[in-house]
């Protein structure tokens, strides 16, 4: 079949590459994709909301099946477009509908999904300018550190993780009337801090069956030792030795199952991968929050690890057929070291030439590409996160090490990485 794939990061480089081992993927096309999708198909030059260009796209190139990579076409109802057009209604799209994907698009609604399914998570409340009052006087008798949250999407940076209640309340009046976050800070949710071990799991589901995939933690600090500014992540790693069998159990039994059974009732389309930020508190997971797609960089670890045939996979999901499907995972360890440009997340340059990507690649190691461009022969920076190497070993700091070695061959001006990816599993 032939399948075009949405998106231009790490993960969709990490997608492509698996697509294309596929005897099932005919012709592949990336949109907008980047100077390594660009290695597995063919990128095309359409922005990833341009859905009306997306469509066309699709009908142009006889493309039968969608991977959505972001969040911001699944939360804009990219599903919903392609089912609801004559011309593309027979077209599978992997991610859920608008209406699913607000389990990441709105915080308040995906902590009210999980209060009616019964699925742990911190306690909240939820305000906007007409409870401006009430948030308040919920602020001061909360117990601290206190968390405030957007409602809708703010490019990850809508998560505050309040000390004192003076702190809370400023910010609480900056996103309510100071419209700190635009539109997506208009309602905000004040939640209870849960304190424990992060970690993410992550599903593929077809609305009635789904399938468990390997598990990941990523490294969002910029500074090493976890440091610094927030970013959209530095690092990744998988198996984590602290998942035990017993836990995973527990997490299927009172997140997975109970979300899966959750969409259906609530008559949510719900085709695609879902991905559980989770807080292991003393072996007891609760849910920090869901997005309606895979992780970057945990796509990095986590599809790598998979041996099963991901178009098969996607295939089975569309049929419904999930529940005929065993996961075959890689059993080694794998660890990401994303390289970035220097002052990301802040302000940093673009378009600098990037060397050493005709270098041998080590055996046990994948370089993936996020943001880069094509440029002649020459391929030139495009972004903050530029680079990604995943490589295998024995434990995770065996393969963190040979990642950061093969980072060492790869060069860039103002490049950055952290060197400790992977620090607490020796
Ligand atoms: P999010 O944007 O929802 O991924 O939140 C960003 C980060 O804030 C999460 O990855 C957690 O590290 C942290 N966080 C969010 N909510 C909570 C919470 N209720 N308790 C503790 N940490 C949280
Ligand atoms: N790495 C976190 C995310 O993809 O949201």
């Amino acid at each position: 079949m032939n399948i075009l794939l949405i998106g231009s990061g790490g993960r969709e480089h990490a997608f492509a590459w698996k697509l294309t081992q596929s005897t099932l993927c005919n012709k592949l096309f990336i949109a907008p994709g980047n100077a390594g999708t660009g290695l597995c198909g063919s990128n095309l030059p359409v922005a990833i909301n341009d859905f009306e260009l997306l469509a066309s796209a699709c009908v142009s190139n006889e493309v039968d099946l969608v991977l959505v990579g972001p969040e911001e076409p699944l939360v804009k109802g990219i599903y919903d477009y392609f089912k609801n057009n004559a011309a593309t209604k027979h077209i599978t799209v992997i991610g859920p509908s608008k209406a699913a994907s607000q389990l990441e698009g709105s915080k308040a609604f995906a902590k009210a999904f999980m209060q009616r399914h019964n699925i742990p998570t911190a306690a909240y409340g939820e305000f906007t300018a007409d409870n401006y009052a009430a948030g308040v006087e919920y602020i001061k008798g909360h117990s601290l550190p206190v968390v405030l949250k957007a409602d809708g999407l703010a490019a990850g940076k809508g998560v505050l993780i309040c000390q004192n209640s003076l702190e809370a309340l400023s910010e609480f009046e900056l996103m309510l009337h100071r419209s700190k976050f635009g539109d997506a800070g208009k309602k905000v949710v004040v939640e209870e801090f849960l304190k424990g071990i992060e970690l993410s799991v992550f599903v593929l589901t077809d609305g009635k069956n789904y399938v468990l995939l390997p598990e990941a933690k990523d490294y969002k600090r910029v500074g090493e030792g976890d440091t610094g500014l927030n970013t959209g992540g530095m690092g990744a790693v998988s198996p984590l030795p602290f998942v035990t069998d017993e836990f995973l159990q527990k997490v299927k039994e009172k997140i997975i199952e109970p979300t899966v059974a959750g969409l259906q009732k609530d008559q949510l389309d719900y085709k695609g991968f879902i991905f559980f930020g989770l807080m292991n508190d003393d072996g007891e997971p609760k849910v920090i929050e869901y997005n309606c797609r895979m992780g970057d960089p945990e796509t990095e670890v986590v599809i790598p690890r998979i041996k099963n045939d991901l178009v098969e996979l996607l295939a089975a999901t569309a049929r419904q057929t999930l529940n005929e499907i065993t996961i075959e995972t890689d059993n080694r360890c794998a660890a990401a070291v994303v390289a970035v440009s220097g002052g990301y997340p802040g302000e940093h340059k673009t378009g600098i030439p990037i060397q050493g990507l005709e270098n041998e690649v080590l055996e046990n190691s994948l370089v993936f590409q996020a943001g880069t461009k094509q440029q002649g022969r020459e391929v030139f920076t495009n972004g903050g996160r530029v680079l990604v190497v995943t490589s295998f070993g024995d434990s995770i700091s065996e393969a963190a090490e040979q990642s950061n070695y093969m980072m060492e061959q790869l060069y860039f001006e103002g490049m950055y990485c952290r060197s400790d990816i992977g620090y607490e599993f020796p």
